[in-house]
C-alpha cells in the first residue's frame, strides 16, 4: 500500500464509529403505515398473502390507530373495502361508505396526532375493479373519472383526512381533487400524489387485502415498468396541478425512479413499499432463508438512501418499535 494507507475500515471497526458516520437513518416519523377496514366485519381478519396485515373491523381499526401513534408513525393511510360494489364505485363517495366513516372514527380516536390520509381511487369500490368509469367499450373514461375522484375528495375531506392520496393513475386527477377541495372550503386538505406508480405484479397480495374485483389489468393506465423519463414528466405534471407531495410505487424495484425523482423536485418525495415487496420478505423469512429483521431494516435504510423521505410500509409500525428499541 502507498503512503499514507487509506483504510476505509477504519471507519467500520465497532457500532459506535459506524453510527457517527452512518449517512441514512430511518426516523419512525418518516414512515407511514398502510390499513385496511372491511365493512360489516366484528372481528380482524388476517390477509393470507400478507402475514401480520389485518382486515380491521372498525372497532380494531381504532385500536390499530393508537397503537400506531404510541410506536411513533408518522402517519396512517387508509384503505376501505366495502361489503357490497357497484358499476360506478358509489360507496367511495358516500359518507357513510366505509372508508369515509373509517376517517371519521380514525380522526375522533386520534385526532392531529397523526397524519392521516385516505386512498382516493375508485377500485376498491368498483363491481369491475377498474380505478375509474367504464365508458361503454370497457375502458376506463378518464375525464368521468375525474368528476368522480373530485367527489370523493370532498367527501374524505368533509370526514375530516388530513392527506388525500390520489392513486388510480387518470391524467389531470391531482388538479381535479385540488379544484374541488378548494372550492368546498378544504384549503387546508393536502394532497400526495400517487405521481408514479407502474402496471406492477408486486400488487398482487394488496388485491387479496381489498378483495380485487379486477380482472385482467391496469396497463391503460398505470405506468410501463420500462420508463423512467415518463416517470420525471407524471410528476412535473402532478407537481403544476398542486400535488404537495410525490410518491414512487414500488419502492425497491424502482430505486433509481426514487432517486431521479428527489433529483427533480423540491417537494417532499414518497415511496411505497408495496405488498409484494412484504410478501417475498416475509415468505423468504418464514422459511428461515433470511433474517426477518435485517432484512426489514436493510430495505427501508435503501429506499431513504435512493432519496424518498417518507415510506410506506406494512412494517411501520413494528420498524417504529425497533428503532425506538435500537437507538
Ligand atoms: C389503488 C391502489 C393499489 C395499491 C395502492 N392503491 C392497487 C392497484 O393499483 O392495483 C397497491 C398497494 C400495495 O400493493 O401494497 N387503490
Amino acid at each position: 500500500m502507498s503512503y499514507p494507507e487509506i483504510r476505509p475500515r477504519r471507519l467500520r471497526r465497532n457500532a459506535a464509529v459506524r453510527r457517527l458516520v452512518s449517512e441514512t437513518r430511518v426516523d419512525p416519523a418518516e414512515l407511514v403505515v398502510p390499513m385496511f377496514v372491511k365493512e360489516g366485519l366484528t372481528e380482524p381478519r388476517a390477509v393470507a398473502s400478507l402475514p401480520g396485515v389485518l382486515q380491521h373491523s372498525r372497532d380494531s381499526l381504532r385500536k390499530a390507530a393508537v397503537e400506531a401513534v404510541q410506536a411513533g408513525v408518522g402517519g396512517i393511510m387508509l384503505f376501505g373495502v366495502p361489503a357490497t360494489r357497484d358499476e360506478t364505485g358509489s360507496g367511495g363517495i358516500d359518507p357513510d361508505g366505509i372508508l369515509n366513516v373509517a376517517i371519521r372514527d380514525v380522526i375522533a380516536e386520534v385526532g392531529d396526532a397523526t397524519v392521516v390520509m385516505s386512498d382516493l381511487c375508485l377500485d376498491e369500490f368498483t363491481s369491475h375493479g377498474h380505478c375509474g368509469l367504464l365508458t361503454p367499450d370497457g375502458t376506463v373514461d378518464n375525464d368521468a373519472t375525474l368528476e368522480a375522484y373530485a367527489r370523493m375528495a370532498v367527501a374524505q375531506a368533509d370526514a375530516g383526512v388530513h392527506v388525500v392520496g390520489p392513486s388510480g393513475m387518470m391524467d389531470g386527477q391531482v388538479g381535479a381533487a385540488r379544484r374541488a377541495l378548494d372550492a368546498a372550503g378544504h384549503q387546508d386538505v393536502s394532497i400526495l400524489a400517487y405521481a408514479v406508480k407502474y402496471a406492477s405484479g408486486f400488487f398482487g397480495p394488496f388485491r387479496d387485502a381489498v378483495e380485487s374485483a379486477l380482472e385482467g389489468d391496469r396497463s391503460a393506465y398505470q405506468q410501463d415498468p420500462a420508463n423512467l423519463r415518463e416517470s420525471l414528466r407524471e410528476v412535473e405534471l402532478d407537481v403544476a396541478e398542486g400535488a404537495d407531495m410525490v410518491m414512487v410505487k414500488p419502492a425497491l424495484p424502482y430505486l433509481d425512479v426514487v432517486a431521479a425523482v428527489r433529483a427533480a423536485v423540491n417537494v417532499p418525495v414518497a415511496a411505497y413499499q408495496v405488498s409484494g415487496e412484504y410478501a417475498m420478505v416475509e415468505a423468504a423469512a418464514a422459511n428461515g432463508w433470511i433474517d426477518r429483521e435485517r432484512v426489514i431494516m436493510e430495505t427501508l435504510t435503501s429506499i431513504r438512501r435512493a432519496g424518498a423521505q417518507i415510506i410506506l410500509t406494512y412494517w411501520a409500525v413494528e420498524a417504529a418499535q425497533l428503532l425506538r428499541q435500537r437507538y
